[in-house]
């Protein structure tokens, strides 16, 4: 069993992808070509913004948009610690201060009550700049921005969503990508919709905003790419990748719909015995990830591993205790804590047979 089945998705599809493909190679722009543009106007109209700018992956869309808003020493982004390593390093590759917020028990994303507090904490030490705040919509499932807005507002910090886990998500009737000054997202191949290497994307309403990513993303450029007019990185989606993911957007709204059949069978016959995800009322996640908890994960993790199913830990460790930040003042967050303790991710794909997710079931339930 594959935790992730790229493989029957690419069989089931292999025709039309191999046919977008062969077209970029025959048609010679490699970098930069018409699937590229074409992608970002079909993506930013999906989602409902304005500007849609592709780069290289979801790591230097974030970095861009911070490097674009010119984050840098004694700022202060806040984000959680129970996220994927990148949230918080590009802060940190900034020379800016990531400042780690706790967590929702039910949802696993930013608690916006705890955000308030730790933002006036921050200003009350006086030391950092606030500036911004990073909420990242965990597994799938969209932060609470009703609540996190009036929040950034109040303290005078704009908002970027770290949508690399939630493609496809709505939350109140809006998509993931939509939220805040800025959102981005990752096209990694385990994402929702993902392509057959790295690549990401850039969505804003702010016009201005939108031609600085761009510029960061092509060096710096101004008028051209050799009017270089700040520092910037070279950070460009492959047109193959453009091609092929402009192929897979067509069988997402089936995959999204597939995915979450998925995790309505995996909560129906787990409940009562692990806790289940919590989806809020008005939101449907993208399940990047369908996550488990139970005090007794070893037991259950070895159980599916006997019977060859596959799982992983997201996220064994909060950020705020890697190594790689242990330069920054120890923080106690004890809701990330103890969620890293007991959750776990199961299978979680369009091509989960119902069949397979009935063995999973059966073997946690036995436990
Ligand atoms: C929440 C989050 N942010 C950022 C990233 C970085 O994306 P990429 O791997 O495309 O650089 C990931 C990827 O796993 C992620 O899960």
């Amino acid at each position: 069993m594959q935790f992730i089945d790229l493989h029957t998705q690419y069989k089931r599809h292999e025709e039309t992808i191999d046919k977008a493909v062969k077209r970029v190679l025959e048609d010679g722009h490699y970098i930069g070509g018409r699937e590229v543009g074409e992608l970002e106007s079909t993506l930013a109209a999906f989602v409902g913004r304005r500007h849609a700018i592709a780069c290289a992956n979801g790591t230097d869309a974030l970095k861009i948009v911070l490097m674009a808003k010119g984050i840098g020493p004694g700022d202060a982004v806040f984000t959680t610690p129970f996220t994927f390593f990148a949230t918080a390093e590009v802060v940190g590759n900034l020379g800016a201060t990531p400042v780690f917020v706790d967590i929702d028990e039910k949802t696993y994303n930013i608690d916006p009550a705890k955000l308030d507090e730790a933002i006036g904490k921050v200003k009350k030490a006086g030391t950092l700049v606030p500036r911004a705040v990073i909420p990242v919509d965990l597994f799938g499932q969209i932060a609470a921005f009703e609540a996190i807005v009036p929040v950034a507002e109040k303290h005078g910090l704009w908002l970027l969503e770290d949508a690399a886990q939630s493609f496809g998500a709505q939350r109140g009737g809006r998509r993931s990508c939509s939220f805040g000054l800025a959102s981005t997202t990752s096209f990694f191949p385990a994402k929702p919709l993902g392509c057959y290497g790295d690549g990401g994307m850039i969505f804003t309403d702010d016009d201005e905003l939108a031609v600085l990513c761009r510029s960061v993303a092509v060096h710096g450029k101004g008028r051209d790419k050799y009017d270089n007019v700040r520092l910037g990185l070279n950070s460009r989606l492959d047109t193959i990748q453009a091609a092929i993911l402009l192929e897979k957007f067509k069988i997402f709204p089936a995959e999204l719909e597939a995915r979450d059949e998925a995790a309505r069978r995996y909560s129906t016959w787990l409940s009562g015995k692990v806790t289940t995800p919590f989806i809020e009322p008005g939101c449907c996640s993208a399940w990047a990830q369908y996550c488990v908890r139970s005090p007794r994960r070893g037991e259950m993790m070895a159980a599916l591993k006997t019977e060859k199913i596959p799982t992983a830990v997201y996220y064994p460790v909060p950020l705020h205790k890697v190594t790689a930040f242990s330069y920054l003042s120890p923080v106690t967050l004890p809701v990330s804590e103890a969620v890293a303790q007991d959750i776990f991710a199961l299978p979680m794909h369009p091509y989960l047979e119902v069949s397979e997710q009935k063995k999973i079931a059966d073997v946690i339930t036995s436990c």
